[in-house]
């Protein structure tokens, strides 16, 4: 007689992505979109973490590494994305729907994680572009705040309408029910704009080297004593920081030696 257990069929393969259903699209500019989607319970990632998403194209999934702009506890997925005329993903990518097929990886990765930093006073989160998207998981993650006095957002961009986020940023995360109050307390934001007049103006690095971010943001300027920086823009922006960073005494941290600051390249299709 077989038992129970013995005539149970064999498990079935486990899928390499799990299959989400979009839920909204927002266009920011002809450039920018953000989309939300289900999320697979069985998904865990860390805030600041990426994961490979994409679309079935010709019966095959075509995927690329995307930073995960939902906060861990969220039950929806959240990314934001840069269209590139003729990109193969992003070109598709941008005309998605409510309803539509998204595939997730199953494998959420990442440099830009609070456990590779020491710990220290404040948090500076800098990016340039889509490499905001990672600080919109961390800003909604409370084990942020705990372990951070102050977190600052830098976020720099060509256009003022690439300032995704601000409105969510400036006026809804203060109010919001549980965050609200740490946010109020501990978070500030600094936009900055290189190819139109705006409040702030410059790029990050031009910025941190004559010491504008700091007054500005009444600030001492930065120091591998108090401060933690994590990166995510273009290769280009990273290295310019990075030389900063370490001419300061930063040293770059990893999983397995936590350090000063942490980087990542912001997805850019070719
Ligand atoms: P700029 O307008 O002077 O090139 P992009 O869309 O090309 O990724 O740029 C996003 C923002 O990052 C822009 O404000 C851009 O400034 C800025 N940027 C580009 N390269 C660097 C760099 N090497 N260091 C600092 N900021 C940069």
């Amino acid at each position: 007689m077989s038992s129970a257990l013995s005539s149970r069929p064999a498990p079935a393969k486990t899928a390499p992505f799990f299959q989400e259903r979009v839920l909204t699209v927002h266009h920011w500019t002809d450039k920018l979109f953000s989309f939300t989607a289900t999320r697979d319970p069985a998904l865990r990632f860390q805030a600041g973490q990426f994961v490979m998403i994409g679309l079935e194209v010709e019966g095959k999934p075509l995927l690329r590494a995307y930073s995960i702009a939902s906060a861990p506890w969220e039950e929806t997925l959240e990314f934001l994305s840069i269209k590139v005329p003729n990109g193969p993903l992003t070109s598709r990518l941008k005309l998605i729907q409510p309803g539509d097929t998204l595939l997730v990886g199953r494998k959420p990765v990442g440099t830009l994680v609070t456990d590779s930093l020491l710990p220290g006073r404040t948090l500076w989160l800098i990016g340039t572009g889509t490499g905001l998207a990672p600080w919109m998981s961390l800003i909604r993650e409370p084990d942020v705040y705990d372990r951070f006095e102050r977190v600052v957002v830098v976020h720099g961009v060509r256009e003022v309408a690439e300032l995704a986020y601000q409105d969510y940023i400036t006026r809804e995360l203060p109010a919001h029910e549980l965050l609200g109050e740490l946010v109020a307390d501990k978070l500030l934001y600094y936009p900055t704009v290189t190819r139109e007049a705006f409040r702030n103006q410059g790029r990050v690095t031009d910025l941190i080297e004559n010491g504008r971010l700091f007054a500005d943001l009444g600030l001492p300027p930065i120091s591998p004593e108090a401060d933690r920086v994590m990166l995510c823009g273009s290769p280009a922006m990273l290295t310019d920081v990075t030389r900063l960073l370490e001419a300061r005494g930063f040293a770059e941290g990893s999983h397995a030696e936590p350090g000063h600051y942490v980087i990542e390249k912001a997805f850019v299709e070719k």
